[in-house]
């Protein structure tokens, strides 16, 4: 597709760190691309988008996004097929939940135009940076931040809008190992446990801290009430099986609306998986996990794509769960990339041709 520049200006970078990155050796999201796209919000309006080298910048101490945490993000991917065709992967849900979350922290919404525009003049720019083969991609990081420098507790009146990204293989490189909540929580009814808010992710630290030094790398969180449910774990949300059936925890407003949750959804009715999305006691895992029912668990994505997990630690009870080959991770792995890599038929249009 050409690009429509007619609302973006460009300056080009006038040299390229790409030599310098070893790409069969990424940590994720450690290097970025040579380009950068960024939009503010000034006067009531959005401004002009810029295309410009990657670079530091400025801002006052007293910008709102550093006081009060106003600030909301997104993760998508590029790929690129065999041929040098590149895809993102259903960019319109992550336009749209990025307006969500925005609009939940009170924050004006980015127009559509300037979001795919920016994308796509982006992805022209730093092409080379996106390699072809299974399980390489471009991770896309848009986010919106609170600019104005005041202090009082009020949502700003200027905003920056930015896409950064970064070259990256899978988030997990080996099956992860998880302590399920009982006494910190991520969201409550009613607060931001949907949106990406980058807040969600800085008050899991300290807790994630805490089981990684029990030796689980994540935590899957519990309702914050009576912490009786498995709800999700923070940088992916999370899938059971029980024998052939496939479980996941319905969306609310305190689990995120994963795109990679709900493609998966999709793909176990193509595939003939029964899927239930209903909500899922604790209990009931430990009792499936106890009597051999419990068949895998694997938390879903976009950095994560499709992690299994290969152990869970709940009221210091430890389950290990064998993590089998002919898994369903597996097979909704593949199939997934495989869409996104342009080699097999995309039935439901997620591909969306750059
Ligand atoms: C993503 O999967 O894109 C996320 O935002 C998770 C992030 C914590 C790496």
């Amino acid at each position: 597709m050409a690009i429509n520049t007619e609302n973006v200006s460009v300056e080009i970078s006038k040299t390229s760190k790409i030599d310098s990155v070893d790409f069969s050796n990424l940590n994720f999201g450690r290097e970025f691309t040579d380009h950068m796209f960024v939009c503010d919000f000034v006067d009531g309006e959005w401004q002009t988008p810029k295309v410009m080298p990657y670079q530091a910048m400025s801002y006052e101490p007293s910008a709102r996004v550093f006081h009060y945490g106003q600030a909301v993000f997104e993760g998508m991917k590029a790929y690129k097929d065999d041929n040098g065709k590149v895809f993102l992967f259903r960019p319109k849900q992550n336009f749209d939940r990025i307006n969500k979350s925005a609009q939940r922290l009170a924050m004006p919404a980015f127009p559509e135009n300037y979001f795919f525009e920016g994308l796509e003049t982006l992805l022209k720019l730093d092409n080379e940076w996106i390699k072809p083969g299974m399980g390489n991609s471009l991770y896309l990081r848009p986010f919106i931040i609170a600019t104005e420098p005041a202090i009082s507790a009020s949502p700003a009146n200027t905003y920056r809008f930015m896409i950064i990204c970064s070259p990256a293989k899978a988030y997990y490189n080996a099956p992860v190992r998880v302590l399920v909540a009982e006494e910190y929580s991520r969201s409550a009814d009613g607060g931001v446990g949907f949106a990406k808010a980058a807040g969600n992710y800085a008050a899991q630290f300290y807790p994630t801290s805490l089981a990684q030094e029990k030796g689980f790398q994540q935590v899957i969180w519990t309702d914050a009430s009576t912490h009786t449910y498995l709800e999700e774990a923070g940088t992916m949300n999370v899938f059971f099986r029980i024998n052939d059936t496939l479980i996941t925890a319905p969306t609310s407003d305190r689990i995120l609306d994963g795109v990679t949750r709900k493609s998966i959804v999709q793909l176990a009715e193509d595939l003939g998986i029964k899927c239930e999305v209903r909500k899922i006691k604790v209990d009931e895992i430990k009792t499936a996990a106890k009597d051999g029912s419990l068949k895998e668990i694997f938390g879903a994505g976009t950095a994560a794509v499709i992690s299994p997990i290969s152990a869970f630690e709940h009221k210091n009870e430890l389950f290990d769960i064998p993590v089998s080959e002919d898994s369903y991770a597996k097979l909704f792995k593949q199939t997934l990339l495989n869409i996104q890599h342009n080699v097999s038929e995309d039935k439901h249009g997620w591909r969306y041709e750059v």
